[in-house]
């Protein structure tokens, strides 16, 4: 369902105020993504209620796929081994089909609150964690760790990444920078590659994949056969179908090609992504601030040229008309 060796996989990478369920519906309809990761759950305090999981995960309640089927691994992020095991026996009590565990969120209020990439600096902890994890959901549900390459020095991902071995992970995503390297690029990939070699279980590659040619080279570089994708295909996403293309995987019909930043195809995504917003009766708010976050990535990359004329706008409305849909009037919307 998630990782198998020799079959590769594209995955879609956990971005914490983007990837929520309504673009993991979107992303996996246009992309030939092999499955996506949620957003990480924070378990601090307390084991998060069935309420949080459902809120944040509502494809539980879908057999825990997209509704074009593409499974979905749930992210927890956290310390204590112990919380950690209890959340993930409630994701899968609530009908999570794969755990993944966060050793990489950079956020000062996360990493203060002993979780995600502080952890890099305790190989013991990770296997402990994931040891305890493992252990605690049934054999078949697989438990992944997504790993920097270290908190400040990225050799410390060899032993990290045998410690979350050790601890009977069933394969790792490593993001090819330390944890001081923040999102500065480049992203390091030969340290993958090393780790890939040294290991025994499959290792997906992640970091800094805006197209085909950077594919290539972390393939070459790596030797993997599993890569993850972030921001890359937000900013262009015609690119997940090219690099499935690559690496011989099936292309479905409604995976797009949009690679030219054509405005006409980013006009269509758009009115897609607001549309699907208002029918599930989002907060309009919530649904504005994704949009200018995702289309940042776009604009950073040349794709979208209105981003100073989004950064502005606060409502679906300003939005539609910029897009040539409709037009906001004083009586109401009205077909442009
Ligand atoms: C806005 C944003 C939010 C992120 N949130 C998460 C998260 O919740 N969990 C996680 O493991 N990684 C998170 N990441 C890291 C990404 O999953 C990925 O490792 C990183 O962006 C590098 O991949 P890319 O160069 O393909 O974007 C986040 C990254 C960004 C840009």
């Amino acid at each position: 369902m998630f990782i198998q060796r020799r079959t590769p996989a594209l995955v879609l990478a956990p971005m914490d105020g983007v990837t929520d369920a309504l673009m993991r519906e979107v992303l996996t309809e246009i992309s030939p993504f092999s499955y996506c990761v949620t957003e990480f759950i924070r378990v601090s305090a307390l084991v998060p209620s069935d309420r949080v999981f459902l809120s944040d995960v509502p494809e539980l309640n879908n057999g825990c796929k997209t509704l074009c089927g593409a499974p979905i691994q749930v992210q927890l992020l956290g310390g204590n081994p112990e919380r950690l095991a209890a959340s993930a026996q409630r994701a899968v009590a609530l009908g999570a089909q794969g755990i993944d565990l966060n050793f990489g969120c950079p956020a000062p209020t996360v990493n203060r609150h002993d979780g995600g990439a502080t952890l890099l600096k305790y190989p013991e902890r990770i296997e402990e964690i994931v040891g305890t994890v493992r252990a605690a959901v049934p054999h078949e549900i697989p438990v992944s760790a997504k790993l920097r390459l270290g908190w400040d020095c990225m050799s410390s991902i060899h032993a990290n990444a045998e410690r979350a071995a050790r601890g009977g992970a069933s394969w790792i995503t490593i993001h090819g920078r330390t944890k001081m390297q923040g999102y500065t690029p480049p992203a390091y990939w030969r340290p993958i590659g090393e780790v890939r070699a040294m290991l025994d279980i499959p290792v997906v590659a992640n970091g800094e994949i805006w197209g085909v040619d950077d594919l290539k080279r972390c393939q070459d570089e790596t030797g993997c056969e599993h890569f993850m994708i972030g921001r890359g295909a937000l900013a262009e996403p015609g690119i997940v179908r090219a690099c499935a293309q690559v690496l011989g995987m099936k292309i479905g019909p409604s995976h797009v090609d949009m690679l030219d930043g054509d405005p006409a195809r980013w006009r269509d995504l758009l009115s897609m992504v607001v549309a699907r917003s208002m029918i599930c009766n989002e907060s309009e708010r919530r649904s504005v601030s994704r949009l200018k976050q995702w289309l940042n990535y776009a604009h950073k990359r040349g794709t979208v040229s209105w981003f100073d004329e989004l950064k502005r706008m606060a409502s679906h409305d300003e939005i539609l008309a910029r897009l040539g849909i409709y037009a906001s009037t004083s009586s109401g919307r009205e077909a442009a």
